[in-house]
């Protein structure tokens, strides 16, 4: 969406990448859809939701690792466990969206039923299965989860290393925006999509090297110059400053001028921007006023769903309210933006023979995503 690059020094961890861009066949080859789904969507943590749909036991929430299902349900101790959302007996979806189960998971279809710790303990007329039916071997399948700072991420992979060590001192970075005592607002659960490959989504929201030609709005409110990007080996972070100087346009003017850092945040976090993109397709949006959380996932190859969150606090005052709706507004006329930016680029990389050119140190996320991609697909792909 957003997000550019000054690079910056950053200590320890901070990563370069080859400067070598994608093959343009990697985002346009349907072929390579079920490699990316198993290199990379069922060995990396995705983005589940917010703890705020999981308020106490019996709360579940459902999710997709790229295409597979997944349910995620707090326990009688008030522990998280996730699941493949998905009945052992004849492959019903068990749960969908958001809400409340009545003391244990139950099958729409025949009525299977499963405690939150996945035991299967219910089957109407069992006796009926004579000797085929062994409870013990059919709880439901389980799943990885972790919260990081409010964030539930599952994770398909059993050996997967935990995302809280994966990404060091994102927590720490987070932490100040109270991300776990926000509330939900506005959602959507990728809903029109983008008409790219979601690689192509990606790449486009951690560069800002487009800003200046493509977003003449987000121009007049950030400060390019000072737009800074910081590259670790699992995350990106982003600081976009605010200028000084108000904007000529009203809804940026009057955005800058109401905006008041939330409960947490200090004056320092008042006029900035900031961005977090872990790999591969999680990114967080940190304003002064709110949290947006995107999940960046596949839909065939040249189409990406982008699952969406808007998070704030519960007692907004009615002036933060409008700092919130100017902030989705600005936002939104930057997304059509980035759609239409995306979309040419998916039907220029149809190009027979072409190559992608050089990449600016203004693009060094891009290149580091590029080599983290590369590197997961290796097994796939030749080279590319
Ligand atoms: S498919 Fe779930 S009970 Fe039959
Ligand atoms: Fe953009």
């Amino acid at each position: 969406m957003t997000a550019a690059t000054t690079p910056t020094a950053s200590g320890g961890g901070a990563r370069a990448g080859t400067g070598a861009a994608l093959l343009p066949s990697l985002y346009t080859d349907p072929a390579l859809m079920p490699a990316e789904q198993e290199l990379i969507f069922e060995r990396t943590w995705q983005l589940a939701g917010h703890v705020s749909a999981l308020p106490r036991a019996g709360s579940y929430t459902t999710a997709r690792a790229g295409s597979q299902p997944v349910l995620v349900v707090r326990d009688g101790d008030e522990r998280l466990r996730a699941y493949r959302n998905v009945c052992r007996h004849r492959g019903s979806r068990l749960l969908s969206g958001s809400g409340q189960c009545k003391g244990a998971i139950r099958c729409r279809y025949h009525g299977w039923t499963y405690r939150f710790d996945g035991t299967l303990i219910g089957v109407p007329e069992a006796l009926a299965f004579g000797e085929r039916l062994d409870k013990s071997t059919l709880g439901l399948l389980p799943v990885r989860v972790e919260e990081l700072c409010g964030l539930v991420f599952v994770n398909l992979d059993p050996d997967a290393t935990p995302l809280a060590e994966l990404v060091g001192d994102l927590p720490e970075r987070l932490a100040r925006y109270r991300i776990e005592a926000l509330e939900p607002f506005a959602q959507s659960d990728g809903g029109d999509g983008q008409p790219a490959n979601w690689k192509i989504v990606v790449e486009n929201y951690i560069e800002g090297y487009h800003i200046p030609i493509a977003h003449p709005g987000l121009m007049r409110m950030l400060d390019y110059k000072r737009y800074a990007v910081d590259v670790r080996e699992h995350y990106v972070w982003f600081e976009a400053p605010l200028r000084a100087k108000p904007s000529a346009n009203r809804l940026e003017r009057g955005y800058a001028r109401l905006v008041e850092p939330m409960p947490g945040l200090g004056e320092e976090d008042r006029r900035v921007w900031r961005y977090a993109f872990i790999y591969p397709n999680t990114t967080i949006d940190l304003y002064p006023d709110q949290v947006n959380t995107w999940q960046i996932l596949p839909h065939g190859i040249g189409r990406t769903d982008d699952v969406f969150g808007s998070y704030r606090p519960a007692d907004s005052s009615p002036r933060t309210r409008l700092v919130q709706w100017l902030n989705q507004r600005l936002n939104t006329l930057v997304l059509d933006e980035d759609v239409d930016l995306v979309d040419n680029v998916q039907q220029g990389l149809q190009t027979r023979g072409y190559v992608c050119g050089p990449l600016s140190r203004r693009e060094q996320a891009v290149a580091w995503f590029a080599d983290r991609i590369r590197a997961d697909l290796a097994p796939a792909v030749a080279s590319g």
